[in-house]
């Protein structure tokens, strides 16, 4: 039997609670899930894609068919360079639903990669990169919303910055 390998891409910076429930949600449906860490140079980020990929490859080694890589250009062509057979993304919300359709949509349109959508817990909701690292540089508390791990090197990278 060929494995049926699935792709969740996003920029992960940095991991949140919410990516981690849909990763571990896809290695249940897919032999192998590959987590695609955009690391397109041109936009800004609080982390380097070295440190984004050895989060992702911290928080999920405890999942047996999970594994980390970093991507540069479309999507679609690294699915096609890894034999993946679907894109695996978590909805949110109506929001969430809005941005990635078109985008579902273009892939479909590029090649035969599927886009599979799974809805996000309702008790991550509320959470995601940009609103974690705004909350947390204002100095609001956002533990249980990343791993532990991840929120001692936000912590730290935000002191940093400040400093
Ligand atoms: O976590 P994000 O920022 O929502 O992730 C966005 C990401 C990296 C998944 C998306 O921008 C993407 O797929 N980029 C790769 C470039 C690409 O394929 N663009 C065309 C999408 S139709």
């Amino acid at each position: 039997m060929p494995v049926r390998r699935a792709v969740c891409p996003g920029s992960f910076d940095p991991v949140t609670n919410g990516h981690l429930d849909i990763v571990g949600r896809a290695a249940k449906l897919f032999d192998e899930v590959v987590v695609a860490i955009g690391v397109n140079a041109s936009k800004s980020r609080l982390f380097t894609p070295e440190e984004r990929i050895a989060m992702l490859e911290e928080t999920t080694a405890g999942i047996a068919n999970v594994r980390v890589a970093g991507f540069e250009g479309l999507i679609v062509d690294f699915c096609r360079e890894i034999d993946a057979v679907a894109i695996v993304k978590g909805l949110r919300g109506a929001g969430d639903y809005e941005y990635e359709l078109p985008m579902a949509q273009m892939n479909s349109h590029l090649t035969d990669v599927e886009t599979v959508f799974l809805p996000g817990a309702v008790g991550n909701a509320f959470v995601s990169s940009s609103l974690i690292k705004e909350v947390a540089t204002l100095g609001g508390d956002v533990r249980g919303l990343v791993p532990d791990a991840v929120l001692e090197q936000l912590v730290r990278r935000l002191a940093e910055r400040t400093a």
